[in-house]
């Protein structure tokens, strides 16, 4: 863990330069609008260590798969979202000695990411090894109203001498993945050109064809004053382009730049006519001017908080860690295309490989439900529905058929890129996240449209998966799913997990409830898919069947529900016994003294409790809670959010505040010590649920919302904003009350702890809590 950030409650501020903090800021501070993102690197060159990204969403590239030992199924390629073009560069010379924070002495030195208006600005106070001294002040953003924009503002003052500036805005395509398999590099240059303060350059991919342009133009002021100087070398190389101006200046002079960048893509423009375009995009960012694209952004930022803020009185670090998880959540994704998603580490860095995981549908979705419209969230529905293809082609490989599909453990299109067995061929339980991430949707909007438009589909293909992969125990008379890894990824090829059985029945049950709704009110659209499908009542026999009749592995005297079979012949020890030298254990142990250890990475039976919350009384959540917390080791990032949320239903309020802790700040605070490879996007989407779902109690259960909140004890208030059906609702509680506060016209039935209130359009509700 480590604590270098300023607590305020709208700003990331980071004081003083540490060179073995950089990787670490360059993620915590990163940029993003849902269709480009980066991370923090600086502007001028610097030598230090550095991982250097930029990433347009959705561009990707199949590299090969890397294994030890080659297994039939593995997919050929791992994707991966493309480190691309450098946009931000602005090479500086001072009097022929080039800017590099690692070469000179820093005197002063200031990072701060304004999370309500969308912008990162940089100060700091440098002596070269001249003795020239000067300060530089930096503001940048991407824009979250021109998707393709990024603007920079870059000021130079001269402290203690006259002399020549030569600033060198450019464009830089020789970029690679640092998590490239074979050390290659994915792009090749179409086309470039440079002129006096434009120039561009396109690359493409060297597989898949994707194209990207990206072209800047720029404009210089000194001491307020537009110049132009008329004396600009022009310089390319291969996927490079520069514009270099020298300047003189007089001691006390402040020259700035400002640098308009378009980032385009052939994902959305025609080929031909990409140059064009983004030679018109940048053209026009430079016109409109810095000031009105920061107006734009903070004005775009205002509305975004108006949505989603989250507001914590009396705990200024609670408050910017949850602050800071909805500002990158609302960085990654914007919901307005349907054919992009959410990678676990979003635009901040590049494990994971910037594809889709499970992860959305589990973490994401409640999140993009309540803070935005359910255009959103409908859209992260149809990113699956289009893959369905893929999915079923993915169980066909693996020897399913009759139209089952087992969606990807990791996908960029819908094809299965992750190539460890024990997740790509068993962690099969992903599957049923998407089945329920429908029911979530349904059950949150009342917008039952997409059961018969295609969640059907989904739901069928994802059942007969289910079917299929259930077997036949005559020993046990019962159904079983064998060799599988449940979330707990510190198991494999385990019988029974009882999480993974729990949501094939249930995705069973859930797709006959629709079935059944569909035959009820929308006939004519369900026989056309039973027809599509070829569905029949065969196959509604042989389901209920298994649901009937699966098996879920107990302990009867402990009363609980048991993670797997034979999870209670392991040597049963608890973390708090555990030498501390050992944890994280994944750091620390070898990895078959983890598998065969009973620690737990991550909520996993809990996690179906989680999610099937209304099938249990609270005393069987008490037991099952108190027996698994104590063995989770919480080293997914996915998991505290998830044991918040038990603990605050069952009244464990400690504990739920102590879970909440580790989640909120995990990156702030590099608690898991990987910051630097990327913030944990989708486990902020967790935070937020502990806040909302753990903290506020929110649920909605037959079209009633309802609340049941607490309030960690040195919280003077918690408030949340929430979108649902229509109305916008700012809920704030204390210790003593709850006040509701309806921001639209749209009436709502609720309930607060078991009594029930209809809250009127724009009228203020007030229970005094018990
Ligand atoms: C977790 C998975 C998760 C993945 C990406 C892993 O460490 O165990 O559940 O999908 O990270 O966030």
């Amino acid at each position: 863990m480590k604590h270098y950030f300023e607590l305020n409650e709208w700003n990331i501020i980071e004081k003083g330069f540490n060179t073995d903090n950089n990787e670490i800021s360059e993620s915590v501070f990163s940029l993003g609008n849902g269709y480009m993102g980066q991370r923090a690197n600086f502007e001028e060159d610097y030598s230090g260590i550095s991982l250097k990204g930029n990433y347009i969403a959705g561009v990707y590239y199949p590299d090969k798969t890397r294994v030890g030992w080659w297994k039939n199924g593995y997919p050929e390629y791992f994707a991966k979202v493309l480190n691309s073009t450098n946009w931000i560069g602005i090479s500086i010379k001072i009097n022929d000695i080039t800017l590099d924070l690692a070469k000179c002495s820093v005197r002063e030195f200031e990072r701060v990411l304004n999370m309500k208006e969308g912008y990162l600005k940089r100060r700091f106070v440098v002596a070269l090894e001249n003795g020239n001294e000067i300060e530089v002040n930096t503001t940048r953003f991407i824009s979250m109203t021109r998707s393709e924009i990024g603007v920079i503002k870059y000021s130079i003052k001269l402290l203690n001498f006259s002399g020549k500036l030569e600033v060198s805005p450019y464009l830089d395509g020789n970029v690679v993945n640092c998590d490239s398999n074979y050390d290659e590099t994915f792009w090749d240059e179409i086309s470039k050109d440079v002129k006096p303060y434009e120039a561009y350059v396109m690359l493409k991919t060297k597989k898949l064809d994707f194209h990207i342009c990206t072209s800047m133009t720029f404009e210089l002021t000194k001491n307020g004053e537009v110049i132009k100087p008329p004396l600009v070398t022009l310089d390319e190389s291969e996927k490079y382009v520069a514009n270099t101006i020298s300047v003189d200046c007089d001691k006390n002079d402040e020259l700035v730049i400002y640098k308009y960048v378009a980032n385009t893509s052939s994902r959305y423009y025609e080929i031909p006519e990409l140059i064009k375009i983004t030679r018109e995009l940048s053209t026009k960012a430079k016109n409109d001017g810095f000031e009105i694209l920061l107006k734009e952004q903070a004005f775009a930022w205002s509305k975004k908080w108006q949505e989603s803020d989250i507001v914590i009185e009396g705990d200024v670090s609670a408050q910017q860690g949850i602050r800071f998880n909805i500002f990158q959540l609302n960085q990654t994704y914007t919901g307005e295309d349907y054919r992009l998603n959410i990678g676990p580490k979003g635009f901040t860095g590049e494990k994971y490989g910037g594809g889709t995981y499970w992860d959305t549908e589990a973490y994401c979705i409640p999140f993009y439900l309540s803070t935005a419209n359910e255009k959103v969230s409908k859209n992260l529905l149809l990113y699956r529905y289009n893959q369905l293809d893929k999915a079923i082609e993915n169980a066909e490989k693996l020897g399913f058929k009759n139209g089952a599909a087992l969606y990807p453990m990791v996908t960029m299109n819908g094809e299965e890129c992750h190539n460890e067995w024990e997740i790509t061929f068993e962690e099969i339980h992903r599957n049923g996240a998407i089945a329920y991430a429908i029911y979530n949707y349904v059950n949150y909007t009342g917008d039952k449209s997409c059961l018969g438009e295609f969640s059907l589909e989904v739901l069928i293909a994802i059942s007969r998966f289910w079917a299929q992969r259930a077997t036949f125990s005559t020993s046990k008379n019962k159904y079983v799913i064998l060799g599988v890894t449940g979330p707990n990824e510190y198991e494999n090829n385990v019988n029974n997990n009882w999480y993974t059985n729990k949501i094939a029945c249930w995705t069973l049950a859930y797709t006959l409830k629709v079935i059944n709704y569909l035959s009820e009110n929308e006939t004519k659209r369900l026989s056309e898919l039973t027809l599509k499908l070829n569905f029949n009542d065969d196959e509604i026999i042989n389901w209920k069947n298994i649901i009937k009749n699966m098996y879920y592995p107990r302990d009867e005297a402990l009363g609980i529900f048991l993670q797997q079979d034979g999870y209670m012949d392991k040597e049963q020890i608890l973390v708090k016994d555990l030498d501390k030298k050992s944890i994280p254990i994944n750091q620390n142990w070898s990895w078959d003294r983890i598998l065969r250890s009973c620690f737990i990475k991550q909520a996993d039976v809990l996690q179906g409790i989680y999610l099937f919350e209304q099938e249990y009384d609270i005393a069987t959540i008490k037991r099952n809670f108190d027996f698994y917390e104590p063995r989770t080791v919480h080293e997914s990032s996915l998991s505290p959010c998830i044991h918040t949320i038990l603990a605050a239903k069952i009244g464990d309020y400690d504990k739920a505040y102590n879970m909440y802790l580790r989640a909120s700040r995990l990156d702030l605070d590099n608690y898991n010590n990987d910051t630097k490879d990327g913030c944990h996007i989708t486990s902020m989407a967790g935070t937020w649920m502990a806040v909302v779902h753990g903290f506020g109690g929110l649920r909605v259960i037959n079209n009633k919302l309802i609340l049941n909140p607490f309030i960690p004890d040195h919280w003077c208030s918690c408030s949340f904003k929430i979108m649902f059906r229509g109305t916008l609702l700012n809920i704030k509680f204390t210790k003593e009350a709850l006040q509701i506060q309806n921001e639209h016209e749209i009436p709502v039935n609720l309930s607060v702890y078991e009594n029930d209130y209809y809250l009127n359009g724009n009228d203020l509700l007030e229970v005094k809590l018990p």
